[in-house]
């Protein structure tokens, strides 16, 4: 059992972010690492680069997204978190899969398409081949389980595709070289929407802070968010159905349940023929009762840059041992020779 994940380093983490993949690490972590199951959990750092950014941003980025990883319960003691740009192996492994995974392939992603725009002449070769590095991320260290949100999933199901392609095609039918990773999707928060527009994501790259709560946010700032959130005129219904066409409502109560530990069902017999003015407080007030106490731990731990860096160090060393032997099977099954 080998649980394998990662964030980019761009900006703060937010509630999306946290409940969609983040809360399911400290879960696995806490589940598995009891078991000797192992966990990696990664600064995607690598993939930051795909996008036009500052180079000290990301660096300070770097920082403090470990920091609020900690603050958020992922254990240095218990989980092996580091950044790709420590472990070369990440990035060696890519241009190794770059010879297996095909165009056809990598222009079907969503991603993709959607982040080139219009503009795929102006886009970067990185942001291209992004899924392949993604794949080189949970194929190196044999991962079974992937925790994320929902837009990952094609980006999993494309590593399911390079590693079978390249099981079949360099090794024996007896010993395949790649395990086939299992995305674990959170069914409750596969998706948190953005707080101003119910039919995109909530993401660190909207414009708008306005958009999302941010792990850093004070109390003020998140009933603020909660209190403009975007919602409709109508009394919340009694049932899911009745959610149908409402997206925003849909989200809002979503996030309830994900925060209260309860199904969207429990949350309308609550709520049932409430408007917005009642339900808004409540719901900002669960996310400061939850977000509150990892906020002030963020806030802490993000002032000691050398104790932040100490743990991606030590991280990446345990890293590069768990990657080498997969790195080291792959030259030899592509036929490269190597000393
Ligand atoms: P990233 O940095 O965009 O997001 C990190 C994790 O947060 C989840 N997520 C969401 N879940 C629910 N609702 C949302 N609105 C929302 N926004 C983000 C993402 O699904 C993700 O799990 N390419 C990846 C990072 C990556 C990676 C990997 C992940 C690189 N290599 C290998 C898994 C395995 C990314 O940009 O995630």
């Amino acid at each position: 059992m080998r649980i394998v994940s990662g964030i980019q380093p761009t900006g703060n983490l937010h509630l999306g972010n946290y409940l969609g993949a983040i809360r399911n690490w400290v879960r696995m972590q806490d589940e598995w690492s009891a078991k000797g199951g192992q966990c990696l959990y990664f600064l995607a750092d690598l993939h930051a680069i795909s996008m036009p950014h500052s180079p000290a941003e990301l660096a300070a980025n770097t920082r403090e997204m470990v920091a609020a990883l900690v603050s958020c319960g992922i254990d240095p003691d218990k989980s092996i978190l580091f950044n790709q740009a420590q472990v070369p192996a990440h990035a060696e492994l890519q241009w190794l899969l770059n010879g297996t995974a095909r165009m056809g392939w990598l222009n079907r992603m969503t991603q993709w398409k959607d982040k080139a725009g219009k503009n795929r002449e102006g886009a970067s070769v990185a942001l291209f081949t992004y899924p392949v590095l993604q794949a080189a991320d949970v194929l190196l260290y044999q991962a079974t389980h992937v925790p994320v949100g929902e837009d990952q999933k094609q980006h999993l199901e494309l590593a399911r595709d390079i590693a079978q392609k390249f099981n079949n095609d360099f090794c024996p039918e007896d010993a395949p070289l790649f395990t086939l990773p299992d995305p674990i999707i959170p069914p409750e928060a596969a998706r948190i929407m953005s707080l101003r527009d119910g039919s995109a994501k909530m993401s660190k790259s909207d414009p708008s802070d306005m958009s999302r709560i941010n792990l850093t946010d004070d109390a003020d700032a998140i009933m603020q968010k909660v209190k403009k959130a975007k919602t409709d005129p109508e009394p919340l219904p009694g049932t899911v159905e009745g959610l149908a066409g409402r997206p925003e409502a849909n989200n809002l109560v979503g996030i309830y349940a994900a925060m209260a530990g309860i199904s969207p069902a429990e949350v309308l017999t609550q709520f049932e023929g409430k408007g917005f003015g009642q339900f808004k407080p409540a719901l900002g007030e669960l996310l400061v009762e939850t977000l509150s106490p990892m906020a002030a731990r963020y806030r802490q731990l993000r002032e000691d840059g050398e104790a932040l860096d100490a743990i991606l160090a030590k991280g990446a060393l345990k890293a590069r041992d768990l990657a080498a032997p997969t790195l080291a099977k792959t030259y030899q099954a592509l036929g490269l020779v190597r000393g």
